[in-house]
This record gives structure tokens, C-alpha cells and sequence, in this order.
């Protein structure tokens, strides 16, 4: 039997779409979307820019392009040549992709602890993986930047774009991620709550917000065992956020305020906001939107922006796997629930 849906297809405007001139064209001007749901108290005007739906997706796309093309542009990088970084994730995915457009190659120095997943995307992106295995006293950031020093000193047609000291990465949200919000919101942004890892996010976002002589109180998000603002080093196991070491750009910031954030909080944010807004989040943005629901009672009659740097598909194999977080973080996925403050059926 030919079961027939009846569909009634209602003429709709239709805006015509931009055509971008390549995909990097598509890096930035990224959604903003209300989060209604996500706090307790509806009082509390809560807005995410969902930095994942830039074309690599996250936010390190912005940085990647900016790092790239200033170089491009004042000739220590020209076409052919070879851009060489240590990065597992989203900025070796957001390089991998500005090296394509722009006829350059790319090295990513990785090691064992990098998501297969995330190695795949840089590998699909063109980049050439370069694996370091082995770590003297197990300091696997200090042999990677090892094996980029002895990259860049084999060949002279080597660029290290080093996202950790180069003040483009600060710039490019300075001119793009936090100018979108501010722009968006009219200036009204009372409470912007940022992750931090190279604090190039932070750095631009609080440098604009300065410079336009806006009084939007900037929180910084890092996680706990980060030793970025006086931390003290300890384990983490959710990508992203946080620091082994200070980078260079981190050295003397400050922000209005700070939130520390545990691995096991990242997850509860992950699992509550997709039960209550539908959102799938990265660990880091799962961080952020709790710190916000920690503060929620201060922040009572506000607007509060929150960055939320990638996504949850990003994640799959951790965050979104109860088995990862069982075995890597000791808690089973109905504590996690009782955490983000979900009934069992809410889940
Ligand atoms: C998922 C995620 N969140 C937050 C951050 C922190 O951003 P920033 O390096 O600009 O401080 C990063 C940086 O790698 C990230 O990948």
C-alpha cells in the first residue's frame, strides 16, 4: 500500500545568500543564539556565540587565518612554502584548512596523547602528520617543540606561526570575534565569560572591550590543573582548555575575574546543555556555561555573552562516551546527570 504525506509547501521569502570567495571567507561572522533554558533563573540574559560554525569548526579559525596571512603579507611566509605547528586539535585543523587555500604545506607535530579523530581532520585537510613518541621525563609539549625547532632548522622555507607567543592571535578576535558580539549586543554586554589556553581569545576580547571604553566585566575560564593565573599543574584530560606551562602571550594578564573549572564540571555543562538547549558543545564550552550557572545569582537582570569555542562532535570518543568519563574521571553517568542538575529523565 502507498502510504501518501500530504505536504502544503507555503511560498517563503528567501534572503539570497552570500557567496563567500573561498572558504576562509567563511571564518567569523559566526551565530549568536539565546540560551533560555540553560540557568535556573530566567532573569539572566544568557547568549552564546557558537564559534563551532566557523568552516573548520571553532574558533581557532580566526587565529589560524590571521597568523597565516600576516605573514603572507609582510613576506615571511610566500606561497610553497611550509608552515610547521604543534597542535593535535583545533588549530591544527584551522591551519591544515588556511594552508590549503593559500598553496602552502603543512607539518603538525603531534604526539600519542592526540585524538585520532582530530589527526584524521588534519590529515583530510592536507597536513602532514608528524608523530613524536617518545618524551624524555614524559614532557610531551617540550619534545614537540623540540622536534618543530629541528623542523624549522632543516629547511629555511619553514614558517612556525607559534600560536602560544604571536600577538595576531589576539588580534584576530580583537577584530573579529568579540567586535561581532559587541556589535551584535550594541555595546551592551555586561558579563563576557571566556575559556583561556594561549588566552588569545581573552586577550583580544578585553582589549577591544577597553579600548571602546566599555565597562562589560571579562571572566576568564580555565581549568583546574591549568597553571595559567598562579595554577598549580595537575592532571587534565579534556583538550582545549588550560595550560602546562604559561605561554608567552598569558604572561601578566589579568581579567575582571577568574573561574576554575574541573574536568568533571566540563561534562556536566556538555550533558546539561544539550538536555535543555539542544546545544552539543565541546568540553570547554560545557566549562564555560558552568561557570556562568555558578554565578548565576550575581548575574541576576544581566546580559552575559559566552563564547563557546567548539563542539561537542569533537568529543564523541570523551566527553559524550560514559564509559570515558567512568574509567578516566571516576564518575558514572548518573552522578554526572545529578552534577548538571538534570532529572534522571531529563537525561
Ligand atoms: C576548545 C577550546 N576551548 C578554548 C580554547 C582556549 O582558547 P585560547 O587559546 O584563545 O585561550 C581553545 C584553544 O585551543 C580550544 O581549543
Amino acid at each position: 500500500m502507498n502510504v501518501r504525506t500530504q505536504v502544503t509547501n507555503r511560498p517563503q521569502a528567501i534572503a539570497a545568500t552570500r557567496i563567500a570567495d573561498n572558504v576562509l571567507d567563511l571564518v567569523g561572522q559566526t551565530p549568536m543564539v539565546r540560551l533560555p533554558r540553560y540557568l535556573d533563573r530566567a532573569d539572566v540574559n544568557l547568549i552564546a556565540k557558537v564559534e563551532a560554525l566557523n568552516p573548520g569548526g571553532s574558533a581557532k579559525d580566526r587565529p589560524a587565518r590571521h597568523m597565516i596571512e600576516s605573514a603572507l603579507k609582510d613576506g615571511r611566509l610566500k606561497a610553497g612554502d611550509t608552515v610547521v605547528e604543534s597542535s593535535s586539535g583545533n588549530m591544527g585543523i584551522g591551519l591544515a584548512q588556511v594552508c590549503g587555500v593559500h598553496g602552502l604545506k603543512f607539518i603538525c607535530v603531534v604526539d600519542p596523547n592526540a585524538q585520532s579523530q582530530n589527526v584524521a581532520i588534519i590529515r583530510a585537510l592536507g597536513g602532514v602528520i608528524e608523530l613524536v613518541n617518545h618524551a624524555p621525563d614524559g614532557d610531551f609539549l617540550a619534545a614537540r617543540l623540540d622536534r618543530v625547532a629541528a623542523l624549522l632548522q632543516e629547511d629555511s622555507d619553514r614558517f612556525w606561526p607559534n600560536q602560544y607567543a604571536n600577538l595576531d592571535n589576539p588580534e584576530s578576535h580583537e577584530l573579529g570575534t568579540i567586535a561581532e558580539i559587541d556589535t551584535t549586543l550594541g555595546g551592551r554586554i555586561d558579563v563576557l565569560f571566556v575559556a583561556c589556553s594561549s588566552t588569545g581569545t581573552a586577550r583580544g576580547c578585553r582589549d577591544y572591550l577597553r579600548r571602546m571604553g566599555r565597562k562589560t566585566k571579562v571572566v576568564a575560564v580555565d581549568a583546574m590543573g591549568s597553571t595559567l593565573f598562579n595554577g598549580t599543574a595537575g592532571p587534565r584530560k579534556i583538550s582545549g582548555m588550560g595550560a602546562g606551562r604559561i605561554p608567552a602571550l598569558a604572561k601578566g594578564q589579568e581579567f575582571d575575574d577568574l573561574v576554575r573549572v574541573s574536568d568533571i564540571t566540563c561534562v556536566a555543562g556538555c550533558r546539561r546543555a544539550v538536555a535543555r538547549e539542544g546545544l552539543l558543545v565541546g568540553g570547554s564550552g560545557g566549562g564555560v556555561l558552568e561557570a556562568v550557572r555558578g554565578m548565576q545569582d550575581e548575574l541576576a537582570g544581566q546580559t552575559v555573552a559566552a563564547i563557546i569555542h567548539d563542539s561537542g562532535s569533537r568529543y564523541l570518543g570523551t566527553v559524550f562516551d560514559p564509559e570515558w568519563v567512568e574509567r578516566e574521571l571516576g564518575v558514572c553517568e548518573a552522578d554526572v546527570i545529578a552534577m548538571a542538575g538534570l532529572a534522571p529523565e531529563n537525561s
